[in-house]
């Protein structure tokens, strides 16, 4: 079957240079590093809209399809801008997504909000933009989002998040669908649930069902069996209730290739698991084919990023490790340390240099466990090399914290041999700018 983006471990445009530098979207990452400063996060755009082709192509034999990317995996403007372009929704989980993804311009009817504890300002917000659906989570949230709609005199569109009972083989804090799961309604709670829109709640209508089971996921058959827990359940509901809903979402999860050992499916062969899945149990639930929403987040932008630091400190525990320091870590890439994530990185100014050493990629941050990444074969490293980390575009900046006090650091965003900043890098004045001295304590 075809390959798709997400199974390359490097930006689709990577390349050695003349220079014999690293270079993606045609520019060269030593450059790019001394034009901007390290750590800097780049995104290849070429690669976003790559893997976005693959989604759409692999979906084209479903045509009742909407696809949502999941803004939680990396929010800015312009990659708002770049998925509303290529076509996508969005999938978002607190006000700041709502605000960015609208600031972008993209349309709202094609955003859907999730979330296990929604607040009344935000569910406010959403209504007032014109979010085209919320993924209610809960009993209160249904009461809430009602009572909101009806004093706006709306209607809320909305699906049940439901929790599938699905274990899928990923790490414990990225699974989501199993049943003793934070989010969702369980399965013996959707009946009352339903109960209570069809009768009370009446500014809430309800299209459909959702489920998310988990993320980085490698295994298809895990689709398989939600699609029949979803399909099921509509047909159940229009038996019961004389109900007909006409929308399954099935979430995200799709894997990407953080190093050689991981092998995610490809979209095309997820896409033809969720299809055939679909149609067999539309087939065995009798029921009419339901528009399908998937939203992806880390399939579709993580390949895109790389970040870049500059090598500096490093030491050799005698008989022990050899540790490497960059400018960055946790604060900017807290996967390692929160979930034991591994990267592949290579030496941007001599990538193509034969591996001489095993060494440990310390971050800069006050903690023994910021490691970005423990144990990497790479050139004999000099002060000054410039660290080029892979498949840093999901959940990286997203989660970045200002640890330590540290700035975020800038993303820049390459196509075509030009690099255009898309978030600037924070200022010490930044960093203070929130901070408030009550009266009594100045000098
Ligand atoms: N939809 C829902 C309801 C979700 O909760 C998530 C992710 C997604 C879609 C997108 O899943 P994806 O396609 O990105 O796997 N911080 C963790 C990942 C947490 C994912 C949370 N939910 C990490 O860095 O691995």
């Amino acid at each position: 079957m075809r390959e798709s983006t997400n199974q390359s471990i490097k930006p689709v445009t990577t390349k050695v240079n003349e220079k014999g530098n690293l270079e993606i979207g045609g520019c060269d990452l030593v450059e790019l590093a001394e034009k901007y400063g390290t750590p800097l996060y780049v995104l290849d755009e070429v690669t976003i809209r790559s893997i976005c082709k693959d989604y759409k192509d692999a979906f084209s034999s479903y045509p009742k399809i909407n696809m949502m990317y999941a803004s939680k995996a990396l929010c800015t403007l312009a990659t708002s801008a770049i998925l509303s372009k290529e076509g996508f929704g969005f999938d978002v989980v607190s006000a700041g997504e709502i605000y960015t993804v609208y600031k972008s311009g993209a349309p709202m009817e094609k955003v859907l909000f999730n979330g296990n504890n929604k607040s009344f300002d935000e569910l406010n917000l959403a209504l007032d933009l014109g979010v085209g659906r919320f993924s209610v989570d809960n009993f209160l949230e249904l009461s809430l989002l009602n009572e909101i709609a009806k004093s706006k005199n709306k209607t809320a569109d909305i699906l049940l998040r439901i929790t599938p009972g699905i274990e899928c083989h990923t790490h414990e804090y990225i699974q989501t669908g199993h049943l003793d799961s934070k989010f969702g309604f369980d399965l013996t709670q959707i009946d009352e649930a339903v109960d209570l829109i069809l009768n009370e709640y009446t500014n809430l209508k309800l299209h459909g069902l959702h489920a998310h089971i988990g993320s980085q996921i490698f295994e298809t058959k895990v689709y398989h069996d939600e699609i029949e827990i979803l399909v099921k359940e509509l047909a159940r509901l229009d038996e019961k209730f004389s109900l007909k809903l006409d929308e399954i979402n099935i979430g995200g999860g799709l894997g990407v290739k953080y190093t050689e050992k991981d092998l995610p499916p490809s979209t095309f062969e997820i896409a033809d698991v969720i299809i055939k899945s679909l149609n067999a149990s539309i087939e065995k639930y009798k029921i009419d084919p339901p528009t399908l929403f998937i939203e992806p987040g880390r399939s579709i932008i993580s390949t895109a990023g790389v970040t870049l630091y500059t090598i500096g400190s490093s030491k050799q525990v005698p008989k022990g490790k050899k540790y490497i320091a960059v400018d960055g870590g946790m604060a900017d890439n807290p996967r390692p340390s929160m979930y034991r994530a591994e990267y592949f990185a290579q030496i941007a100014n001599k990538p193509e240099t034969a591996a001489a050493e095993d060494v440990t990629i310390a971050g800069r941050y006050c903690e023994s466990g910021d490691v970005l990444i423990d144990n990497i074969k790479l050139p004999l490293i000099e002060e000054g090399d410039i660290l080029c980390v892979f498949n840093t575009g999901a959940y990286n900046y997203s989660m970045a914290s200002n640890y330590n006090r540290v700035q975020k650091p800038q993303m820049v965003l390459v196509n075509n041999s030009q690099s255009d900043i898309i978030v600037m890098r924070e200022t010490l004045e930044d960093l203070i700018s929130h901070d408030v001295v009550p009266d009594r304590l100045k000098y």
